[in-house]
């Protein structure tokens, strides 16, 4: 279900029945950014915090009743105040939304103190609109009536949350950042029985008229003109035919520029084809499609933010099935750029249809940078958990500001190394590139198999066009429930990207200056 939220400056006049108050566990006294709020309270968070039973660990979460004109106040735990981030305030905001709505609560004035370092107001609130907005979000839509209150969960309630008045437009774009980030996380889970390659070509039509973005969709004839060998090798085994989607946004007004390219890897469900993934391994692909998941959501977000700089966006979208017509290990397959892959393993698919979609990206469009977002391998979630997502980027200025819009968006990266070396791990034999190489350093192999992509010179050399590959295998989705977020798609990527671009300098620089 999806409980949309609303949020309003709170004024003198207004009485607010629930109050939701973030409180640091260390905190002996009210602190100052609350004075005003507690007498408003007729003294009840000061009585609560000399409680030494009310700790305020990161998202505990405790309900006071006082007597009075307020029924209800939801005190929502921060956790240590010299630790406290942008991170605990969407996760306390979190939790005190779910417990309100378990409340049946629909309306509430929110309040957060003040966090310690660098993040101001602006980033502050906006991080209690992401966590609010978020926790709105539960996978409700494919229950039946197996379940005992069949189409009870599915009713959906607006919660009206009131903040002060500064925190007004940080909530509001943090609550903007977190219904893209919501989408995302809905496409991503709605099954690969559904959510197939013609279904996000439909969908990516919705954007493209919700925002008046450019959309074209290739279908395989177009493929076949533009010798996508990759889209089209993988493809092959499926009936649901893959394509190839394209979103533009120019900013209304601005002197056209180079715009940044975002790709994103669209496995609508990996078999692993031939190369057969063992069934513990399989359940969950339909995860594989999150990157172009991130991406769309960006879009989304990004339709919203109008940020200065154009965007394109691209999603090679297939199923990675087998049957008589599936591509195999042993064929030789020719990318966009001319470059020749030998398949060695039907399951490393997701670097074949996004290569196409690089190398295709960088000629017709000249970006000024690239990123792309794909759950490429299970080697990085080896190599990394499910906290931070791997990063592989050699431009200093594109690391910096995807490093910063991580910051801000608490979508970690952490960066792993790509280096010429590695390339010589994906030289072919009879053919200019294998797939899968050795059994070594498999989320560098992918990386480094895509930087063969990406600009112009990039069979022959490194590439010097500003690039970024994310490898969220690990991040994409969550196993278990994680304070205000269930199990499933957590959207990453989609509020990384967007902070991304929307932070993106103005002046419209040329390629090397990006
Ligand atoms: N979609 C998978 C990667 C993946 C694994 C995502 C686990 C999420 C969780 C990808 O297509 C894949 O199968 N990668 C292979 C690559 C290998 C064959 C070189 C892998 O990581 O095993
Ligand atoms: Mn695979
Ligand atoms: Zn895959």
């Amino acid at each position: 279900m999806y409980r949309s939220v609303t949020v309003s400056a709170l004024s003198d006049r207004s009485r607010p029945r629930t109050f939701l108050v973030g409180l640091f566990d260390d905190d002996q006294a009210v602190s100052g950014d609350h004075q005003g709020l507690d007498h408003r309270l007729g003294g009840a968070l000061a009585e609560a915090i000399k409680r030494p039973e009310l700790r305020r660990k990161l998202g505990q979460i405790h309900m006071l009743y006082p007597s009075g004109s307020v029924d209800r106040i939801i005190i929502a735990g921060l956790g240590e105040r010299k630790s406290a981030n942008l991170e605990s305030l969407r996760i306390a905001a979190g939790q005190g939304l779910r417990a309100a709505h378990a409340a049946s609560c629909e309306a509430l004035a929110a309040a957060f103190p003040d966090i310690e370092g660098k993040p101001t107001l602006e980033d502050r609130a906006t991080a209690i609109g992401e966590g609010i907005g978020m926790a709105s979000l539960d996978f409700d839509e494919f229950l039946g009536k197996g379940r005992a209150e069949p189409g009870k969960s599915k009713a959906s309630a607006t919660v009206k949350v009131s903040v002060d008045r500064p925190m007004l437009s940080g909530v509001r774009r943090g609550l903007t950042l977190a219904a893209s980030a919501n989408y995302a996380r809905r496409l991503a889970a709605t099954p690969p029985n559904i959510a197939s390659p013609a279904f996000f070509a439909a969908e990516a039509r919705k954007l493209a008229r919700k925002h008046q973005f450019k959309c074209s969709v290739m279908d395989e004839a177009r493929l076949k003109r533009l010798g996508m060998g990759g889209i089209l090798g993988v493809g092959k085994g499926s009936r649901n035919r893959p394509v190839l989607i394209c979103l533009e946004y120019r900013p209304a007004g601005g002197r056209a520029s180079d715009p940044v390219l975002l790709v994103g890897k669209t496995v609508t469900f990996d078999t692993g084809g031939y190369s057969l993934k063992i069934s513990g391994a399989m359940a969950g692909m339909k995860y594989d499609k999150c990157g172009g998941m991130a991406v769309l959501g960006a879009m989304d977000a990004i339709g919203s933010l109008k940020p200065k700089v154009p965007v394109v966006a691209l999603l090679p979208t297939v199923e990675n099935m087998i049957g008589p017509d599936a591509f195999r290990v042993d064929d030789v397959l020719t990318m966009n750029n001319g470059v020749t892959v030998e398949v060695t393993n039907t399951d490393a698919e997701g670097r074949l249809i996004l290569s196409d979609a690089l190398a295709y990206g960088c000629r017709k469009y000249k970006p000024r940078a690239v990123v792309d977002l794909a759950t490429l391998t299970g080697g990085v979630v080896v190599a990394l958990g499910d906290h931070c997502a791997g990063l592989f980027c050699a431009d200093d200025l594109l690391r910096e500001r995807l490093v910063d819009a991580a910051e801000l968006s608490g979508e970690r990266l952490w960066q792993l190394p790509l280096w010429p070396e590695h390339r010589e791990l994906m030289k072919g034999t009879h053919s200019d590139l294998v797939n899968s190489g050795a059994r070594r350093a498999h989320p560098i192999q992918g990386a480094a198999f895509l930087s063969f992509f990406v600009g112009d010179e990039a069979p022959k050399r490194m590439p010097e066009l500003p690039w970024a590959h994310i490898d969220i295998a690990g991040v994409a989705a969550l196993d278990k429930a994680r304070h205000h977020l269930p199990i499933g798609p957590t959207g990453f990527g989609v509020r990384l990207l967007a902070q991304l671009i929307d932070n993106w300098p103005s002046r419209s620089g040329k390629r090397s200056k990006s």
